[in-house]
């Protein structure tokens, strides 16, 4: 049943292009990703993109522009990386 449902969420991510990351990286399924920073996702969905890795997350990173993969990263990662992120924004201007 479990892997039921596990399939069933990749399909969902396949049809929608769905980034929904948390559906799997919630504890239970997959680690949470706010450990890794952004830009530490970024690096790891390029490996996936490449073919390197879970064979799960090769399809994900396969269906997803650079982008996406940036925008999902900013979104998932590490909150104090995006804090800082803003920071530097603000310096900026
Ligand atoms: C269908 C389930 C599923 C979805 C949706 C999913 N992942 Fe994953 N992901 C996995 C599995 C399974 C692994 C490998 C096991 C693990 O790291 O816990 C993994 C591994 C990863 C890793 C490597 C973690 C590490 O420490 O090496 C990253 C980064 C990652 N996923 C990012 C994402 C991002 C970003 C998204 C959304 C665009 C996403 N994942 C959506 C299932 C999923």
């Amino acid at each position: 049943m479990k892997k039921l449902a596990f399939v069933a969420a990749v399909a969902a991510v396949a049809a929608f292009g769905m980034t929904n990351c948390a559906t799997c990286h919630n504890g239970s399924m997959a680690a949470k990703l706010d450990t890794l920073t952004p830009a530490q996702i970024v690096a790891k969905m390029k490996e996936f993109k490449a073919g390197k890795g879970n064979a799960t997350m090769v399809s994900i990173a396969k269906s997803m522009t650079d982008k996406e993969i940036e925008e999902a990263a900013k979104k998932y990662g590490k909150k104090a990386g995006k804090a800082e992120a803003k920071k530097a924004q603000q310096e900026k201007k």
